[in-house]
């Protein structure tokens, strides 16, 4: 009866037990997932695609990663909330990334904040660790690098593989407690995995990380339109919430909708 730990994580990787990462974005969402015993729940800046509908997670804030990571809180009982540093709340320097963290911890409640970047991030990491914030780190693939890198699969060939390798063992050197891997060749993947101490939480980076994270909406049939190769989608939420859309529309406009039985008398 108590929120899970950094702590568990990093058992769970010595003991060799896989485990799921699933994101959520507001509190009712995350209480199913909560109650379905998913041990970890990002809030991540996906939520700027997803729930918010911009067109990258460029533009997401301070204020609604504070506003949707205080929701997600309050929906859980017993997952680690993970909450994502947004484009611009870290970038500047170690103070700027520890003010940003301090304040998803006390207005919010997350248990660990995550950040994106291997080398060029470590300095950030090593301080929000130092002042007692768990750290998750993400590296491949950075979504708020996408105006210099694109959306394109990371690690490719040998430089590129040596430099992923080596912002995997920065980050785990800076104190990071667990690193996300997006969109990296598998067999790089499993190297990393084998090489940190720390757990992988792979995103399209093949079977043999310690985790893996997908995004919620994505996994629940519900986002729409093409999906990365990754994705598998255990769900068709957005059929299944379309048609029910469609049927209360054309009960109302028939006139079958209310019927007796929902009148008060
Ligand atoms: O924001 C997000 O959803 C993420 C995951 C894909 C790791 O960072
Ligand atoms: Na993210």
């Amino acid at each position: 009866n108590r929120r899970i730990t950094v702590r568990d994580i990093t058992v769970a990787k010595e003991r060799g037990e896989k485990w799921p990462m699933l994101t959520a974005y507001d509190a009712m969402t995350a209480s199913v997932f909560d109650e379905a015993g998913i041990p970890v729940l990002l809030v991540g800046d996906s939520m700027g695609n997803v729930h918010l509908g911009y067109e990258t997670t460029v533009p997401v804030t301070m204020d609604e990663m504070t506003m949707l990571s205080a929701a997600v809180v309050r929906g859980t009982k017993r997952a680690l909330i993970v909450g994502d540093l947004p484009f611009g709340s870290y970038q500047e320097g170690p103070t700027q990334a520890l003010r940003n963290a301090m304040r998803l911890v006390k207005d919010a409640g997350v248990g660990a904040v995550k950040l994106e970047g291997g080398e060029r991030s470590h300095r950030q990491i090593e301080l929000i660790v130092e002042s007692g914030i768990p750290v998750m780190a993400h590296v491949g693939l950075t979504p708020q690098s996408v105006n210099t890198m694109g959306y394109r699969v990371q690690g490719r060939g040998e430089e590129a593989a040596q430099q992923l390798l080596r912002d995997a063992k920065a980050v785990q050197d800076a104190g990071a407690f667990a690193v996300v891997l997006e969109l990296v060749p598998a067999v790089l993947a499993a190297e990393v995995t084998r090489t940190l101490h720390i757990p992988t939480v792979g995103i399209g980076a093949g079977v043999e990380t310690d985790a893996q994270v997908l995004v919620a909406t994505d996994m629940l049939g519900l986002t729409g339109g093409r999906m990365p190769r990754f994705v598998k989608q255990y769900a068709e939420l957005r059929s299944v919430i379309g048609d029910a859309a469609r049927t209360f529309a054309d009960e109302v406009v028939g006139g079958v909708f209310p019927a007796e039985e929902h009148s008060v008398h």
